[in-house]
């Protein structure tokens, strides 16, 4: 791949998803595009960013091909501790009984369906509007999340009484589907965290994990400012494991493992005295 090959593709990237391509990224550029080229049966890279220059279609497999996607079912799982622990109690208490959670960038499904399992038995939508809204760019796989099909090694080790409840027989012998009940609460929606923003609001609770860590710094800025806007006044944001938002925004105060509350809630919570 000639550098200015390279070059067209990372500004393209930056332009049309955020993300920041650096040279150590290289490689994987190279081997996550050949099968593109593959596909399209070209012979050099040259050729492939003509491609892109004269057909837009190309462009939302280019994107496909250059995100990250890697998940897993509860991953990082002290957040689920968090919710079912202290954000289930509380919102329990709730008068108003609409709650809606955002998984910002949700991959092929599983942090959804992790949060999907989390609250179900809580909030049964016969008395609650629970609401879970499950977004990313990569429109293959919102496909995968959608269907809800998974490896059975995938849920390998989710307690049995959570597979018990929503895990049926896939399609096939070694593939296991999400329930029904638990996919009527998710929607699985395209949107790019670059772009404008469709919804209103307030989320009770974002998931932003492990996403961040491919922007620059004005667009975390601008992902967590908009963030701001949507949360509810109580509201909590979680971030990944190696993401912070020191020095990146100072709406937000973290309470706890790599999760933030509005800055003036964090505050009215210490004053009343209650830990994270
Ligand atoms: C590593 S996965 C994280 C999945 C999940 N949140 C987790 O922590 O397990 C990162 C996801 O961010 C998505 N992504 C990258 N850029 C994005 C953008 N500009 N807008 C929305 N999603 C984006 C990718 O498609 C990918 O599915």
């Amino acid at each position: 791949m000639a550098q200015q090959d390279f070059d067209f593709i990372r500004q393209l990237a930056y332009r049309e998803s955020g993300i920041v391509l650096p040279d150590r990224k290289q490689h994987m550029v190279y081997s996550r595009l050949s099968r593109r080229l593959r596909a399209l049966k070209l012979s050099n890279f040259n050729q492939y960013c003509q491609r892109l220059e004269d057909d837009g279609c190309e462009l939302i497999n280019f994107i496909n091909a250059l995100t990250t996607n890697l998940t897993s079912f509860f991953r990082e799982a002290h957040h689920f501790d968090y919710l079912e622990r202290h954000l289930v109690p509380q919102w329990q208490q709730r008068r108003n009984r609409r709650l809606r959670v955002w998984s910002s960038a949700c991959s092929t499904g599983e942090e959804a369906y992790s949060i999907a399992m989390t609250l179900a038995k809580h909030f049964p939508p016969a008395n609650w509007d629970l609401k879970i809204l499950a977004t990313d760019l990569d429109t293959n796989v919102l496909d995968k999340a959608r269907d809800g099909i998974y490896n059975q090694e995938a849920m390998a080790n989710l307690p049995k009484k959570l597979l018990d409840k929503y895990v049926e027989p896939g399609p096939k012998p070694d593939e296991v589907k999400l329930s029904e009940s638990l996919k009527q609460l998710i929607h699985f929606k395209q949107l790019n965290l670059l772009g404008d923003w469709p919804m209103q609001g307030p989320f009770d609770l974002i998931f932003c994990r492990n996403v961040l860590i491919y922007f620059d710094l004005q667009t975390k800025a601008k992902i967590i400012s908009q963030f701001r806007q949507l949360l509810a006044e109580d509201g909590h944001l979680f971030i990944g494991h190696s993401e912070t938002l020191h020095n990146v925004s100072s709406d937000f105060k973290l309470i706890g493992q790599t999760i933030y509350q509005p800055q003036h809630a964090a505050l009215a919570r210490q004053r009343l005295g209650i830990g994270a």
